[in-house]
């Protein structure tokens, strides 16, 4: 948090107040003298600081700050619901269970504690929140109340446009412009459609006719309302380089008014460069589950190493499911495990972050012990993005590990292989009762 605002915020000032000067002595000095000052158990009370007994050393102490988790973070996404009104081709989403965040005011309360860490900026994502994420404008109107530089992105899949009379998030609105008055209102600065391809392959794969040409209408409505139009792209490994550079550059026209006679190669450079567009590999989990256009053999001959960094040194973005889970991860269930916003405040989860399993399990590398237990019955043995194979081990180490499973223990780990294969597409339901 310190060191965020020394670089980022630049809003700690020597003197400035008590608590910021105990903060920076702990930054620069490791440790301070305890005392029992109403100021001491305050920030004690609130998680900002510890008491440290004689056990913990101070390289133990410089390590676990040289180990921060959070400095590279640069957004939180709110994912507020996994309700959804569609049902895309290659949705990572579609077989999480449905649910939606009931108590907005605890994520009003983990902002807080964020925009005191430095955060700006806030994406919420979905399922589709626009549709299903009822008080999740509430949640928007108290983080604007923090400042008007803050980013507070809605991504969505564009159903709401060139609609009258519908109902989103409990309100009804007229016409799409009265909605994109209301967003602005509240302090959504952009909108993020989401593209999975030109023309008919993105109307395909959304299952939406002509969706393609509204979200092209779209930015450009988005714009004249005032709000920052931007696109979050999924990007198939089939394309070639040209197919890749139309697919950005085609959006970029609208989004940043180019001269039609812009090289198309700049058009989409400009739309790349700009971190509030989102570009996304195609990964095969949930319904792009078992996906064989084009399958890499990565159980055994991969050139990577399973475990992920960003497991245990977040970067650039640190998830809140909807189910209050604190994830690094947002494939299925993968990046959950660190705790939960129904149970403990956000400080209190961050503090103990790397206690964690799943943060253990990548930081110390052994995701290959666990990698021989795949059942490649279920889940194949090629995968177009290594990540897929990535959370299918994880999910099913963090259940062995939460279950105290062996891996002697045969049928356990059979039976959990089938959930996390439901839970990644690779098994339906249907497909286990026809088998039981
Ligand atoms: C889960 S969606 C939720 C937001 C909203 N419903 C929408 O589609 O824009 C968030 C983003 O993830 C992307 N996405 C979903 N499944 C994916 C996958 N398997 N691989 C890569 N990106 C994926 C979507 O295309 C979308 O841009
Ligand atoms: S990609 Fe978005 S719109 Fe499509 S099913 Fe998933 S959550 Fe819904």
């Amino acid at each position: 948090m310190v060191a965020r605002h020394l670089v980022n915020v630049n809003q700690l000032h020597l003197g400035n107040s008590p608590e910021t000067d105990l903060l920076l002595d702990l930054y620069t000095g490791l440790s301070a003298p305890h005392d029992d000052s109403s100021l001491q158990h305050a920030m004690r009370d609130e998680g900002l600081i510890e008491l440290s007994n004689d056990s913990v050393s101070r390289d133990d102490i410089r390590l676990r700050y040289r180990r921060n988790p959070f400095e590279h973070i640069q957004k939180v996404i709110f994912e507020f619901t996994t309700y959804c009104n569609f049902n895309c081709e290659h949705c990572y989403n579609a077989q999480v269970p449905r649910q939606t965040e009931s108590d907005p005011r605890l994520l009003m309360d983990a902002a807080n504690s964020l925009l005191r860490m430095g955060i700006r900026r806030f994406d919420f994502v979905g399922g589709e929140v626009s549709r299903y994420g009822d008080g999740w404008l509430d949640v928007v109107e108290h983080i604007r109340s923090h400042g008007d530089d803050i980013v507070i992105s809605l991504c969505t899949n564009g159903w709401w446009l060139e609609q009258e009379n519908f109902k989103a998030a409990g309100q009804t609105f007229v016409s799409t412009q009265a909605y994109l008055e209301e967003l602005k209102r509240r302090g959504v600065s952009h909108i993020v459609f989401s593209l999975d391809g030109q023309g008919e392959l993105h109307d395909a794969s959304r299952h939406h006719a002509g969706l393609y040409q509204k979200v092209l209408r779209g930015l450009d409505q988005v714009k004249k309302s005032g709000l920052a139009p931007r696109v979050s792209l999924l990007i198939r490994p089939e394309w070639s380089d040209a197919e890749f550079e139309a697919f950005r550059a085609e959006p970029a026209s609208v989004i940043y008014d180019f001269d039609p006679l812009t090289p198309p190669r700049d058009r989409a450079l400009r739309l790349s460069l700009d971190s509030t567009n989102a570009l996304s590999n195609f990964i095969d989990v949930g319904n792009g589950a078992g996906d064989d256009t084009i399958q890499f053999p990565i159980l055994e001959e991969r050139s990577h190493a399973l475990s992920c960094r960003n497991f245990y040194r977040l970067s650039p973005t640190l998830t809140i499911k909807a189910n209050g889970e604190l994830a690094s991860c947002r494939l299925s269930q993968a990046g959950e495990g660190y705790g939960n916003l129904n149970q403990q405040t956000l400080v209190e989860v961050l503090n103990h972050f790397d206690e964690a399993f799943i943060y253990q399990l990548h930081a110390n590398h052994q995701l290959e012990k666990y990698l021989p237990l795949v059942d490649r019955s279920l889940f194949g043995s090629a995968f177009t993005h290594l990540c897929s194979l990535r959370a299918i081990v994880t999910m099913l180490a963090r259940r062995m590990h939460e279950e105290f499973i062996s891996f002697e223990d045969v049928s356990a780990i059979e039976r959990i292989n089938r959930e996390v294969a439901i839970l990644t597409g690779h098994l339906s339901k249907r497909d286990l009762s026809t088998e039981i």
